[in-house]
């Protein structure tokens, strides 16, 4: 076995020495500490704040922050920021948002706004005698967190309900305090964690000193929040006359269109290998909101599939129904986000992203992270089912492939203008520098 060479200590080096000893694990470290110092914020201010975000900093990763203009969201217009490297994704967002800006816009509405946590724990005593003390033990935990919660209920929110759950029937001896709460405009984690921290303390201090259970009946086994926040939920969608949708390039006829969005959309609630992509699609618009506005996109994500597999199967989070010449397409998803705390006011470019977005609060925000998520599914199963993907994808990707082939402007002209009656290939863009410079040799 070949012996693993451990860093120590490597959390304490200045950043300058953590940098040069990374470099140094690279075939060029002159080059590599020049690239690392490239991204740099100038304003050291600012490089300080982003480098305290997280640990053993090196540097800044960029990511295009892009807008889609047109969002029209229950009779209101936005301009909605998206964080997003994959090309398409922002065009296709526009596209589609412009498309329901002349059939009514986008529909939303929040069904619920709870989340949830858990104290898990292992109990080996009677589970009955600590049931009927409940009521008491509630509130005797209910207490034990009133400084935490005390900020939280000024603002409307705090704890909503709080049960004991037995969960022997699937492991030996376990069950959980599961407790739900109203996080108002945040996300929440932070003080759902907390709340559960002192919850798991409050409850092994009854056990022990109750006199009621044997001493060491219990053992904590985490206090965290769920990810999975099916209570939390908004439902987006559109709606228009199928006749209206006679203009889709690609199709013959809004019947036709509606007809092959259909199948998609149910071949996406049957199938996991298509539903995987399609939400996928549908987590393109979603994330990109969520981290333009400093928010947990794994967390959002993770919720988001959890959903989708609600009932023990993998399915489509959109559903589309065609009924009586009506065509309405929805997105029915949970959504913890929120508009205050986390990163929303430190990150510079979040700040400005709820600004741009007119400082909305949390339900708002998964009424406009629910509609991208939804504007990008349209987009998508409107091109797949109609021209295929290809087409408007590799024509955005142009310019990231001229780029591996370093065309000047002058070049990137061109290309465009060629490549606008012909297909997108790396093999025809490379064809396609080659004559190009063959003509103009002194590149
Ligand atoms: C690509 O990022 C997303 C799509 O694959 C989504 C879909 O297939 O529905 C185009």
């Amino acid at each position: 076995m070949s012996e693993t060479k451990l860093i120590s200590g490597f959390s304490k080096l200045t950043k300058e020495e953590k940098i040069r000893l990374i470099a140094s694990y690279t075939d060029d470290p002159e080059s590599a500490e020049a690239s690392i110092k490239l991204f740099w914020n100038s304003n050291p201010d600012i490089q300080k704040q982003f480098d305290e975000f997280s640990e053993n900093t090196l540097t800044n990763y960029y990511f295009p922050y892009g807008v889609v203009p047109n969002v029209m969201i229950n009779g209101n217009m936005h301009i909605v920021p998206m964080v997003i490297e994959e090309s398409s994704v922002i065009a296709a967002a526009s596209k589609s948002a412009k498309y329901w800006a002349t059939r009514g816009g986008f529909h939303s509405e929040v069904i619920s706004t709870t989340k949830i946590g858990q104290v898990h724990f292992i109990f080996t005593g009677d589970f009955g005698l600590l049931k009927s003390n409940f009521q008491h033990l509630r509130l005797l935990l209910l207490a034990r967190s009133k400084q935490i919660t005390a900020n939280m209920e000024q603002r409307g929110g705090g704890v909503l309900g709080m049960e004991l759950v037995d969960k022997t029937s699937d492991l030996e001896h376990y069950y959980q305090l599961k407790v739900s709460f109203d996080t108002r405009d945040s996300m929440g984690a932070n003080f759902i964690n907390s709340c559960l921290e002192e919850y798991a303390a409050g409850l092994r201090d009854y056990v022990n000193d109750s006199g009621l259970f044997a001493p060491g009946s219990i053992q904590i086994i985490m206090s965290i929040l769920s990810n999975y926040t099916p209570d939390c939920l908004v439902k987006t969608w559109v709606e228009c006359d199928i006749r209206e949708l006679d203009d889709i390039e690609g199709s013959n006829s809004a019947e036709e269109f509606a007809w092959k969005f259909e199948k998609a959309v149910n071949i996406a609630n049957i199938d996991v290998f298509r539903a995987t992509t399609h939400n996928k699609g549908i987590f393109n618009g979603i994330d990109s909101v969520a981290l333009a506005t400093g928010n947990d996109f794994r967390a959002i994500e993770a919720c988001g599939h959890a959903w989708a597999a609600r009932d023990g199967n993998y399915r489509s989070l959109s559903e589309v129904s065609t009924d009586n010449g009506r065509f309405r397409f929805s997105l029915t998803l949970p959504m913890a986000i929120g508009t205050v705390g986390g990163l929303t006011s430190l990150h510079p470019m979040a700040k400005f992203s709820l600004n741009l977005l007119q400082n909305p609060g949390a339900p708002e925000l998964m009424q406009i992270a629910s509609t991208m998520g939804l504007a990008n599914n349209f987009s998508a199963l409107k091109s797949l089912t109609t021209k295929g993907i290809q087409v408007g994808h590799m024509k955005m990707h142009l310019l990231n492939i001229l780029n591996v082939y370093k065309a000047t402007e002058e070049e990137k002209v061109k290309a465009i203008e060629y490549f606008k009656s012909h297909k997108v290939s790396h093999n025809e863009v490379a064809a396609f520098m080659h004559s190009v410079r063959l003509t103009n040799p002194k590149h």
